[in-house]
């Protein structure tokens, strides 16, 4: 990895700390505990375990920064200048199934800005990094996202709806026009690697609704650092930390907005 700044190495070090316990977790899926947080969303000891190994890596070179987690809530509230973003299994759905396509995703933000994250899928021992304007990376190499310039031609990724959304046809509706002018689409589960895969250009673009910041803390400056372009639709000030993204390569970010925009 060529990016080593204290903040990427002090992430870096905590997602393998964590990842121990979690390789071992993923092989006794049988055996964990799980609770239910509410229809289609799970959280298991594997998640709040993880969480904590990570919140303590993190505080023992800050504990005066700001943590966002999906787990544990806000830690310093009113530290709005430093925080870390941390969602410690992203794909909890797939790790209860045995599916290796889940992810640590952490982003380190500062003044209201993403300035580095990593996600870090243990079991395929991929790590995606990146810092504001030093490249992205994945593993040791420098990662772009695709060159693909027609819309017709992209391979993109989507997700959810979540069991509880509200707004299952109007998510089905889209993701019915936009999979009839594109060339597929897939649904892997996890957001985070979603958008990752767009950062190495395994697909060309990405958009989900009803996401949580936790999501997407980190994707977001590994895909502008790899050259993608990322911003937000129908965008809700009264709920800051839910998130509608699209995701893509320069070239079919509009045609991408404009299919997301079409009614049938
Ligand atoms: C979920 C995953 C999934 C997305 C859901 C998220 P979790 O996160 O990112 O791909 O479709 O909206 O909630 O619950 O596994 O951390
Ligand atoms: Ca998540
Ligand atoms: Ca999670």
């Amino acid at each position: 990895m060529r990016l080593n700044s204290p903040q990427i190495n002090l992430i870096t070090r905590a997602c393998l700390k964590a990842s121990r316990s979690l390789i071992r977790d993923f092989g006794e899926i049988e055996n964990l505990q799980v609770l239910s947080k509410g229809p289609g969303d799970f959280v298991t000891s594997a998640d709040k375990r993880t969480e904590k190994i990570l919140i303590e890596e993190l505080q023992k070179a800050h504990p005066e920064y700001g943590i966002i987690t999906e787990e544990t809530g806000i830690i310093n509230k009113s530290n709005t200048k430093n925080r870390w973003i941390i969602d410690p299994i992203d794909g909890t759905m797939n790790f209860l199934n045995s599916v290796p396509q889940f992810a640590i995703s952490i982003g380190y933000e500062e003044d209201g800005e993403i300035k580095c994250g990593v996600i870090f899928n243990p079991i395929m021992n991929e790590m995606f990094c990146a810092e504001k304007g030093n490249g992205a990376y994945l593993n040791n190499s420098r990662i772009r996202v695709s060159n693909k310039k027609k819309i017709k031609d992209a391979l993109l990724v989507t997700g959810g709806p979540k069991g509880a959304s509200k707004i299952k046809d109007k998510i089905f509706s889209e993701y019915i026009n936009v999979s009839k002018n594109v060339s597929n689409v897939r649904k892997f589960g996890s957001a985070a690697l979603d958008i990752a895969y767009v950062a190495c250009g395994r697909f060309d673009g990405y958009w989900q609704r009803e996401l949580n910041y936790w999501d997407i803390a980190a994707g977001i400056v590994i895909l502008k650092e790899a050259g993608g372009f990322v911003d937000f639709f129908e965008e809700d000030n009264s709920t800051p930390l839910k998130k509608n993204i699209l995701a893509t390569n320069p070239n079919i970010h509009e045609d991408l907005r404009d299919l997301i925009n079409k009614k049938d």
